[in-house]
């Protein structure tokens, strides 16, 4: 290990990085490190050597070939050595990917993760462990893909109160609601198209319910609001009740359906909420189709800026990973990034903000009906919406059926409070005109 000149004896020339994972990110980065190691040294200020690859099964096929020696299946070959700076961890889940970066960092090395679900969870704990051993702890793939929301969070929007972040960040089910929305298919119809093309896994349940959504809007809002949230702070309603008569009324009432991950600073409280919205068809957000992220922050001095790009996929995420391996590697030895502090929540930092429960939410709500098609019964719904001081702001009677006496209603609310919706919501399920509440979906402005 060689000091290079100017630089203290213990900085190392060559930077050594042990890649856990080599699947569709890892694969990705190695071969960045492998093809582009001098334009990478150019860039980073230090030549920088894959020491080893972890993975679990050795025998299988890969898109890449290693210098031999490299591959592994022994954790400790990275985590033990201590010639070995920079642990990128490009695995997946929390077990056993969070124990190996509790390790990584309690022994000073510098890590740099795309696993969503460990920082969403655990990224406190992390970033103080990181802290305490004078470690970066760096994220940037964990949201977005190719977006470099995180770092513009923790640093270029710094500066800013955060008003609100509206964002598209799960490609999955974008690409559905979009066949959804122009191909007019069934979500089972468009959820086997997307796994047809790898972009849903055969188990959907993580990207439709919301839940990987959620684990994203935990990371931002962290870093937004210096706090750390938690995945059940997040209220997370999915889009499998979505269904193709709701795209062609959102049409019709000027509107697109978006899977939104929201977090909103109102009156010292932050409300985080993932569910699928009708959002303004002249929206930015509403034009971000396919399996395209959108992120957009409202900030107190940058106003509405609109992030777009790529959330998924090898080259896209192998460019935030490789561009935090990059940002580490330039502040080994120079003290100018102080590691840890360039992270929201570090400590003093914060301001204690509240979460605020969905039940507080003022939206404007659309409503679907199958109901008796008799008279009277658009009263008794009025009625229901009357007792609790909800306003309408637009009735739609479509597909009567004559055979069964049923129609369609489908009805627009002035703002009203999400409490007072979901009572009445319960009313009208109870009102035997009523066949069936097919939906509510609420309306982001
Ligand atoms: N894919 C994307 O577009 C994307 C985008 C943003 C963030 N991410 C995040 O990046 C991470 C990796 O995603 P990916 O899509 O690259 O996953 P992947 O294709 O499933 O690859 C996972 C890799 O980790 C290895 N691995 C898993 N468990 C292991 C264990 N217990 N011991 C040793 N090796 C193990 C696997 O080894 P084998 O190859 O031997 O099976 C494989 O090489 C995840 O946290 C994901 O959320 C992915």
């Amino acid at each position: 290990m060689a000091a290079s000149g100017g630089m203290p004896s213990d900085i190392p020339d060559v930077i050594n990085v042990g890649l856990m994972g080599l699947g569709v990110v890892g694969t990705g980065v190695a071969t960045h490190l492998l093809d582009r190691g001098s334009s990478l040294a150019d860039v980073a200020g230090r030549s920088v050597n894959l020491k080893k690859v972890l993975v679990r099964d050795p025998a299988l096929p890969r898109d890449i070939k290693l210098p031999s020696g490299v591959m592994t299946t022994n954790a400790e070959d990275i985590l033990s050595d201590p010639d070995i700076h920079i642990v990128v961890e490009v695995m997946g889940g929390t077990d056993p990917a969070e124990g190996y970066l509790r390790q990584g960092l309690a022994a000073g090395k510098h890590v740099v993760t795309a696993n969503k679900e460990v920082m969403a969870k655990s990224g406190s704990e992390l970033l103080a462990l990181a802290r305490q051993n004078d470690a970066s702890l760096l994220f940037e793939a964990s949201v977005g893909g190719g977006i470099p929301i995180v770092g513009c969070l923790m640093n270029e929007l710094a500066a800013n109160d955060i008003r609100s972040i509206r964002s598209i960040i799960n490609g999955t089910t974008n690409y559905i609601l979009t066949r959804m929305a122009h191909q007019r298919t069934s979500f089972q119809q468009a959820l086997g198209e997307a796994q047809e093309l790898g972009y849903a896994e055969a188990d959907p349940t993580n990207d439709v319910e919301g839940i990987d959504a959620a684990y994203k809007l935990t990371i931002l809002a962290s870093l937004a609001y210096r706090r750390p949230f938690q995945h059940a702070d997040v209220f997370c309603e999915g889009i499998s009740k979505l269904e193709p008569q709701d795209f062609r009324y959102a049409q019709e009432l000027g509107y697109s359906i978006k899977f939104l991950a929201i977090a909103n600073l109102e009156d010292g409280a932050v409300q985080l909420r993932v569910y699928p919205a009708f959002v303004p068809a002249e929206h930015m957000l509403a034009k971000v189709d396919g399996v395209y992220n959108a992120v957009e922050v409202d900030g107190s001095l940058c106003g509405q800026v609109l992030f777009h790009g790529m959330g998924a996929g090898r080259e896209p995420t192998t460019s935030a990973v490789v561009g935090d391996l990059i940002e580490v590697i330039r502040s080994i030895g120079s003290h100018a990034t102080q590691p840890g502090a360039q992270d929201g929540r570090s400590p003093g930092n914060g301001v204690d903000l509240a979460v605020r429960p969905i039940g507080d939410l003022q939206a404007r709500y659309y409503i679907r009906l199958d109901v008796v098609d008799h008279p009277g019964v658009l009263a008794q719904i009025a009625q229901v919406l009357g007792d609790g001081q909800i306003s309408i702001a637009a009735v739609l009677q479509r597909d009567t059926h004559p055979e069964t006496e049923s129609a369609e209603i489908v009805i627009t609310t002035h703002p009203a409070n999400e409490a007072s919706m979901q009572n009445a919501l319960k009313a009208m399920a109870g009102l035997d005109q009523v066949r069936r509440v097919s939906n509510m979906i609420r309306i982001e402005e």
